[in-house]
């Protein structure tokens, strides 16, 4: 049975990997995407997302443009990782996909509404501002998904702040909301995606497909490195977001950890931090899981047989 999936992103280097993953893989069905702005403004973002749907022959999956700002706070981007546009690297082509006429945040809930329940996963790679603005709207889709499984956060590191991870920071009012509902929740963060790191013999593989999604990739990830080196001084980039997605593919392709997660408003050095507690078993209703261990390999492998597909 595939699994259906909403991808809330904001391309982005590692959400366009994610978008293509979900694209390229049998068992994915991927029924929407919607954009948030984060990596880049929402202009950029949502043009970058269509792009990345002209380069690869997305076609029959609705994107809509969702929130143009965080719920409480100013719009905060990341060129120095992402560059002026975004998706700096590969040269984009000219979008001719028009987008939804819908408000993100509307095209989630009537794409969770016209499902069966427990049918459709959430997968945010972005801030949560969509996700938290969908739950307010429509409280009944967090009984009616099956899931959420986001990129995001980190239990023992961050990379906006010493604590805090990216997406959860620039809209840590938006995660409060997603992280506080009840619905079964799996945070792909830091502490997992830091194991996902593209290197030397990673990316020689994806150029060996020798398509134009794959040169597409070699020179996204030729960019993300310069950045990732510059910026964090990682030796190798970490492609976050799709490891979300690979988890849902395969949730052999990491460990995970039940234990209870809140997000930090008031901490004038903690904001956006993911506090996990670790100290009891977690209780027997808790309803969030972190990713712990990643199998690199599988993960990987399911890149590249993606990209692959996608020819
Ligand atoms: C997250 O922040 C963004 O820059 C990436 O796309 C990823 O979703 C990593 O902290
Ligand atoms: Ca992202």
């Amino acid at each position: 049975m595939t699994k259906k999936i909403i991808l809330d992103c904001d391309p982005g280097h590692d959400d366009a990997i994610a978008m293509l993953l979900a694209y390229g893989n049998p068992d994915i069905d991927l029924l929407a995407v919607t954009t948030v702005a984060g990596n880049q403004t929402l202009e950029k973002v949502t043009r970058n997302a269509l792009a990345i749907a002209e380069m690869a022959n997305i076609r029959g999956i609705p994107f809509a443009a969702g929130s143009a700002r965080p719920l409480v706070r100013e719009v905060e981007v990341a060129p120095d990782i992402h560059g002026d546009s975004g998706l700096d690297g590969p040269e984009l082509p000219t979008p001719t996909l028009s987008l939804d006429g819908r408000h993100g945040v509307n095209l989630i809930i009537d794409t969770i509404m016209s499902h069966p329940p427990k049918t459709i996963t959430l997968v945010p790679t972005g801030a949560l501002t969509n996700i938290a603005l969908a739950a307010r709207l429509e409280p009944r889709i967090v009984e009616r998904v099956k899931e959420v499984v986001l990129m995001g956060g980190g239990y023992h590191v961050g990379n906006w702040s010493p604590v805090a991870e990216f997406n959860i920071k620039i809209d840590p009012e938006a995660a409060h909301i997603v992280f506080n509902e009840k619905w079964p929740l799996t945070m792909v963060g830091l502490d997992l995606t830091h194991q996902a790191l593209a290197t030397e013999d990673v990316v020689a593989k994806i150029a060996q497909i020798d398509t134009q999604c794959s040169q597409f990739v070699v020179e996204l990830l030729d960019f993300f490195g310069k950045m990732y080196k510059q910026a964090q001084g990682f030796d190798a980039p970490p492609v976050h977001d799709p490891c979300a997605v690979a988890y849902i593919i395969d949730p052999s392709v990491m460990t995970t950890q039940k234990v209870p997660v809140d997000i930090e408003l008031t901490g004038t050095l903690t904001l956006g931090m993911t506090v996990a507690d670790f100290r009891h078993p977690a209780p027997a209703d808790c309803h969030t899981q972190v990713a712990v261990k990643l199998d690199r390999d599988k993960f990987w492998q399911m890149v590249i047989d993606a990209l692959k597909n996608i020819g």
